[in-house]
């Protein structure tokens, strides 16, 4: 089988701790897209890791993990992610990174930076990690592929053709301009590290499907930060739909058979644009410290609002989700003022789906219904039934309005603090 988790809100839905998981009946984790720019979580037992670049299956020895030729790889940060878990005794793991996916360059993170000052209040709030200057990159068909990294006389032949127009632009943007020899000593050292990683992944999950392996494909972002589909320009460089698996890691789409929307209990977004549902008073700093939403990555606050449905269902009409995993649902436990935004107002009209404008969409108000809060203590159920009538009432109206399943419910960090409603990953 083969099961495609998405992130249905702005990030940071939980989507780590859901391919742990899911990833115990799972024989190859999949990233697709992105980078570093992602962080997720995941606790086994006492021990918390968080995970950027390196597929959430690395900690079980029999999964294959993969990095597919949709992501953009900083191997500098790869390989301390990678020591990192080594010297956590995280030693024993099976990774296979794309030749085709591409190498984020230490000009990208300069140009990352450069262009965020530059923008100044119209920033985006990257995580300036270079992820947007390297996709760029790879569109303007001037990037450096991890199989160019891993081939030192070849590498080089790139660089000296890719550096002097980099060079320009850093020069254009105030920034020092960089020394060609100074970083092919550096990269191609990291080059030779991961070349026994290195290999064509798109024939590897080939394999994997004629096999009939059960494969997890790890989303990272979220919907809302889809540069196609979200609240463009406030939104990352990639896809993180279920219909961009297939592109970014070269397999037919005809093999996806399921696709998991991940969606936090309310909604957070790390960085600037757009939230209509953000509460900006005491309940939403309640939240935050509840839900310690604080970044994995740049450990800034992230905003805090209601669960908002119309952005769940857009999530699932662009990828096409069958099933939902509510998270940190353990969270909403002993808050008062529950709501749930149905729909917006925009102009007077009532809509249920996004505008395409920033300017349409800083004007939407959401429409809220208002549901009855529970006091009792929530972390210990492990089944629907276990669960306070109120918050039974809050499942069942995301699914009335969603039209979707709560197969799963996440009501704690760990493991086990999950209930299963359906098995949707089978052997
Ligand atoms: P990801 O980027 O989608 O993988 O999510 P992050 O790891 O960035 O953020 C999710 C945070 O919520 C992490 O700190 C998780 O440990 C935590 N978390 C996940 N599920 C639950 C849950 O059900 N309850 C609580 N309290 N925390 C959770
Ligand atoms: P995970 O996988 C939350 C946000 C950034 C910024 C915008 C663009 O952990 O859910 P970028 O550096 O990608 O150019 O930044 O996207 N962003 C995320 N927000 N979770 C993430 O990943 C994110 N990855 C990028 O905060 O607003
Ligand atoms: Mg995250």
């Amino acid at each position: 089988m083969r099961l495609v988790i998405v992130g249905s809100q702005w990030g940071d839905e939980g989507k780590g701790k859901v391919t742990d998981f899911l990833g115990q009946q799972a024989d190859v984790v999949v990233r697709s897209q992105g980078g570093n720019n992602a962080g997720h979580t995941i606790l086994i037992g006492k021990e918390k890791f968080a995970l950027q670049t390196i597929p959430s299956g690395i900690f079980n020895p029999h999964i294959m993990n993969v990095l597919a030729n949709g992501m953009v790889i900083n191997p500098k940060e790869a390989l301390k992610e990678l020591n990192g878990l080594i010297s956590r005794n995280v030693k024993d793991f099976k990774l296979y990174i794309s030749n085709r996916a591409h190498v984020i360059m230490p000009y990208h993170i300069l140009l990352d930076g450069a262009y965020e000052e530059l923008k100044g209040s119209h920033k985006i709030g990257t995580t300036k990690k270079g992820i947007g200057p390297c996709y760029a990159d790879k569109v303007n068909r001037i990037g450096i592929r991890m199989g160019d990294l891993v081939d030192e006389e070849g590498f080089l032949e790139v660089l000296k053709q890719t550096l002097p127009l980099k060079n320009r632009e850093l020069k254009m943007l105030g920034q020092e301009e960089l020394d060609l020899m100074t970083i092919y000593n550096e990269y191609k050292e990291y080059g030779k590290i991961l070349k026994p990683y290195v290999c064509d992944t798109s024939l590897l999950l080939e394999e994997a499907i004629k096999e009939d392996k059960n494969i997890l494909f790890e989303g990272a972002q979220g919907s809302m930060l889809c540069l196609d589909h979200g609240s463009y320009p406030y939104v990352t460089s990639s896809s993180p739909t279920a219909a961009s698996v297939p592109l970014n890691t070269g397999i037919a789409p005809k093999y996806i058979d399921h696709c998991v929307g991940i969606c936090k209990a309310y909604t957070t977004r790390v960085g600037e644009g757009p939230f209509p549902t953000e509460l900006h008073n005491e309940l939403g700093d309640l939240i935050r410290e509840r839900g310690h939403e604080y970044g994995t990555v740049t450990h800034r606050a992230r905003r805090v609002g209601y669960l908002d449905l119309v952005v769940v269902n857009y999530a699932k009409r662009i990828s096409g989700i069958d099933s939902l995993a509510l998270m940190l649902f353990d969270v909403l436990t002993g808050i008062d003022e529950l709501k749930i935004c149905v729909s917006y107002n925009l102009d007077g009209k009532e809509i249920k789906t996004i505008p395409a404008t920033l300017k349409e969409y800083e004007k939407c108000v959401p429409n809220y219904i208002t549901l009855k809060a529970w006091h009792e203590d929530i972390t210990k159920a492990r089944t629907f039934e276990e669960l306070p009538e109120e918050a039974k009432v809050y499942i069942n109206t995301i699914e009335k309005y969603t039209g979707i399943n709560v197969d799963i419910i996440s009501v704690g960090p760990e493991r086990n603090e999950t209930i299963i409603r359906r098995q949707i990953f089978k052997k």
